[in-house]
């Protein structure tokens, strides 16, 4: 007995030490592959050091207070997303906090309050993002909206502007509307000054895309092709794709001449083809929009994007619209609302109070 209980208190001085010289946070790792269920544990692991993968030896290291919940977690607890790191990590692309320490010279400093995307490491207390993906937080919006604002916001403006090229007095229709993308899509395209037709599956997801500001919500069980035709006046300009699956023909036909649709993603399960003679007979046009991988090397486009947001939110149009939240420790609760398709809004784990 002596000789073991000497040892456990070894050990536990030796955590001690540990821990005072690299101080330990509360995170989220998936561990393994088997879904939302099973594959996640609330551990305590050493903060990370101030250096992101992406500007290697450099880094904003964030206090973070909310953490931000997207479809890609959920794949990635499946090992269904492209992006695969080896087991265990810790998921969670984008964050919003109080920054601890950052690069000399960046746009922001310690103690400034950001919304940040990490790409991973965001379901924790403490996390990294290189500088040039790190925002002031407006004092409009708080940390959970934060939380939703990088990866949802800069993908609509990057998918409807930069890549629909959507402007003003245009018509979009918005697939998915009432999820993330859907209701940021609904709001930067009143950003722009265009009109919007939200397509949603229920009456409370209606609800959710009228608060985000939607003009017209047709209905994804119904004959929502030919209301768009109709509230458009023959065809809407812009078709905003992040479902795919069995609707994408329905999407090619409502559009009008000159119109695009941007693929955004697939969350209807299935990837769908275009049958290349209905693009040559409605003089339309398929476009993909892939944000991360696009901005990924580029600082200026980034800060760019940041801006044109930001300026959106301090017009009043951009407020990201905040579905369920959850502590930390109920990730894996988090997941499984997007997972089952209940999830409205951004979902958002509430990391540290305030
Ligand atoms: N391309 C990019 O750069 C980029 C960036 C960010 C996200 N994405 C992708 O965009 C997609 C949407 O992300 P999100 O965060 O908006 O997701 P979300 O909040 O879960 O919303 C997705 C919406 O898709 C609709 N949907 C239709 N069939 C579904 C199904 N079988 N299961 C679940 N949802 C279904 C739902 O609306 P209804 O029930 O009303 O139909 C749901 O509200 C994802 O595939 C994500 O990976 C792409």
């Amino acid at each position: 007995m002596e000789p073991n209980r000497e040892r456990v208190t070894d050990d536990l001085v030796l955590r001690k030490l540990a821990s005072d010289i690299i101080p330990a946070m509360r995170a989220i790792q998936i561990v393994d592959l088997t879904g939302p269920d099973s594959a996640l544990a609330l551990v305590e692991l050493p903060e990370p050091e101030p250096a992101h993968m992406l500007t290697p030896g450099a880094g904003v290291l964030i206090d973070v207070h909310a953490a931000g919940v997207s479809f890609p977690e959920v794949l990635q607890t499946r090992g269904s997303y492209q992006l695969k790191p080896p087991l265990p990590f810790v998921p969670g692309s984008e964050v919003a906090g109080v920054v601890r320490s950052a690069p000399a010279g960046g746009q922001v400093k310690a103690g400034d309050r950001v919304a940040a995307f990490c790409g991973l490491g965001g379901f924790a207390e403490t996390a990294v993002a290189p500088e040039f993906f790190t925002f002031a937080l407006s004092p409009e919006l708080d940390f959970a909206q934060g939380a939703g604002l990088i990866l949802n916001y800069h993908t609509a403006y990057f998918a409807l502007v930069l890549r629909g090229r959507m402007k003003a007095g245009e018509t979009v229709l918005v697939h998915g509307a009432a999820g993330g993308v859907g209701t940021a899509a609904l709001q930067v395209a009143k950003g722009i000054g265009a009109r919007t037709i939200a397509v949603v599956s229920s009456n409370a997801k209606q609800r959710v895309a009228e608060q985000a500001g939607a003009d017209e919500v047709v209905r994804s069980d119904g004959a929502w092709k030919d209301e768009a035709k109709e509230l458009s006046g023959g065809g809407v300009d812009v078709v905003l794709d992040p479902v795919g699956g069995d609707r994408f023909t329905d999407s090619l036909r409502s559009l009008r001449e000159n119109g695009r649709l941007v693929v955004v993603g697939f969350t209807g399960g299935s990837i769908p083809e275009v049958r290349v003679n209905r693009l040559l007979l409605g003089n339309t046009e398929v476009v993909g929009a892939g944000w991360g991988g696009y901005v990924m090397g580029k600082p200026e486009l980034n800060r760019e994007i940041g801006a044109a947001v930001n300026s959106m939110v301090d017009e009043g149009v951009v407020r990201p619209i905040v579905g369920e939240r959850f502590p930390l420790e109920r990730a894996g609760e988090a997941l499984k609302a997007i997972d089952e398709r209940r999830a409205t809004g951004k979902v958002v784990l509430d990391v540290r109070a305030g």
